[in-house]
């Protein structure tokens, strides 16, 4: 890791930084001459966190030049109200072919219940590009943001769903529609291979950053042939990395275990739906849904990054959306390129702000809007350079 650019007073002990940076390794990152990146802010408060996020990464490109070119999407409800499509194949292409990733802030609007443009970007993107491993880090970074009484200490628990299978394929359909006897029938799918990469990538993230335990998050018990191939699978890869200890937890257990004792738990992997749902338990947990990024990844090959939350229409327009998330996607987006160290500064400036009581409402004690926290990190990281 560079800490050349380290200056006096803005020190991070071994233990903290440990804890905050993502540690991607090489098994993820990509290494690219000058990453294209397609920023799409989307809907609802997607719209004012990506903001944030760009203003941080203003400051951090003022400060260090860094090579990366934003290229500017306009998609997400507005337009699909208007031109009654989300996107383009000529718009979708271009997307896949000629960026190395996309930014995303959220989509989602009442106006469009069946969430016709989310499948046609999100979920396409995932699926045609093979971005099979959603990787969803959740840093606990001081005791005190936690919900948890009994919490004593800093901790993190790193999520990799499984994002391309599951229950997420759209296969099914319904029968006797509309009639008092309607069937409706929702694929569960999982291939050997589909099971066997996101494990994999769980240990070998496990194993490049040190950490001591990957659980298996299942439901064994009752999917007999899903729950067999996962356990099976899970057994088989494990072989190969003796030094980490491996458990298995069916999920609604772990849904009362990540709350009872949250910080028992480091690398959690687990199928699409699973960790949808663990993955926004471990963000409340670990401070709250609005400090939780995510990367989409196929390594080696293309990644998207949006925050865990969603487009929250409840607090869309008020200025109140906590744009961490968002500025977490933009360190974990630099890490990705290597540009570790500048993925740390980004860190260190969210827990400077978090320290010093600069955050939204949503987080205990925050008076501060979107900006204000957003220029607040964008000026430290800036500073933290000069
Ligand atoms: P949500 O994540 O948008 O909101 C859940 C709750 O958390 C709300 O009370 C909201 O106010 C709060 N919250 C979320 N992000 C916050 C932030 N940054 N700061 C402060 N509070 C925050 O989930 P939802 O309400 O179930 O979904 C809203 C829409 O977003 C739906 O259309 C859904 O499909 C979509 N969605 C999109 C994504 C995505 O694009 N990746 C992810 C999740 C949900
Ligand atoms: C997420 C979201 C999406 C998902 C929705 C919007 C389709 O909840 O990224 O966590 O379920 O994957
Ligand atoms: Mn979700």
């Amino acid at each position: 890791m560079g800490w050349w650019w380290w200056k006096p007073g803005l020190n991070l002990s071994t233990a903290r930084r440990d804890l905050l940076s993502y540690s991607l390794s090489s098994h993820f990152s990509l290494s690219c001459q000058m990453p294209r990146i397609a920023v799409i802010p989307g809907d609802g408060i997607g719209v004012e966190v990506v903001a944030e996020a760009r203003r941080v990464l203003a400051a951090l490109d003022d400060a260090e030049t860094l090579d990366l070119e934003l290229v500017d999407w306009d998609l997400g409800a507005e337009r699909y109200l208007r031109d009654g499509i989300a996107i383009t194949e000529e718009e979708f292409r271009a997307l896949a072919d000629d960026h190395d990733a996309v930014f995303l802030g959220a989509l989602g609007d009442p106006r469009v219940p069946g969430m016709e443009h989310i499948k046609a970007i999100l979920l396409e993107l995932r699926f045609k590009l093979d971005l099979y491993v959603n990787f969803r880090p959740c840093v606990l970074p001081l005791a005190r943001l936690s919900p948890l009484a009994r919490t004593q200490k800093p901790f993190r628990i790193d999520t990799f769903r499984e994002n391309t299978e599951g229950l997420y394929t759209g296969l099914g359909g319904s029968f006797k529609t509309g009639t008092p006897d309607e069937i409706a029938i929702e694929k569960d799918l999982h291939t050997r291979k589909g099971v066997e990469r996101i494990i994999r990538a769980a240990f070998e993230y496990a194993e490049s950053r040190g950490r001591g335990r990957v659980t298996l998050v299942d439901k064994a018990n009752v999917q007999r042939f899903v729950g067999g191939l996962w356990r099976k699978v899970f057994e088989e890869v494990g072989e190969a990395y003796p030094r980490i200890s491996q458990d298995s937890m069916y999920v609604d257990a772990m849904a009362m275990d990540l709350v009872r004792r949250p910080d028992h738990y480091e690398v959690l992997v687990t199928s699409n739906l699973f960790g949808d749902i663990i993955s926004d338990l471990a963000a409340e947990v670990t401070g709250g849904l609005g400090l939780a990024p995510s990367a989409n990844i196929h390594p080696g090959q293309y990644a998207l990054f949006e925050p865990v939350h969603g487009s929250a229409p409840d607090i869309a327009g008020q200025g109140v959306a906590n744009p961490i998330g968002a500025i977490r996607c933009v360190s974990l987006m630099l890490e990705y390129f290597g540009y570790e160290h500048l993925g740390d500064r980004i860190e260190t400036g969210v827990l400077a702000s978090i320290e010093n009581g600069i955050t939204t409402p949503d987080l205990v004690g925050g008076k501060s809007s979107t900006e204000e926290v957003g220029s607040w990190i964008a000026s430290y990281v800036e500073s933290a350079s000069t």
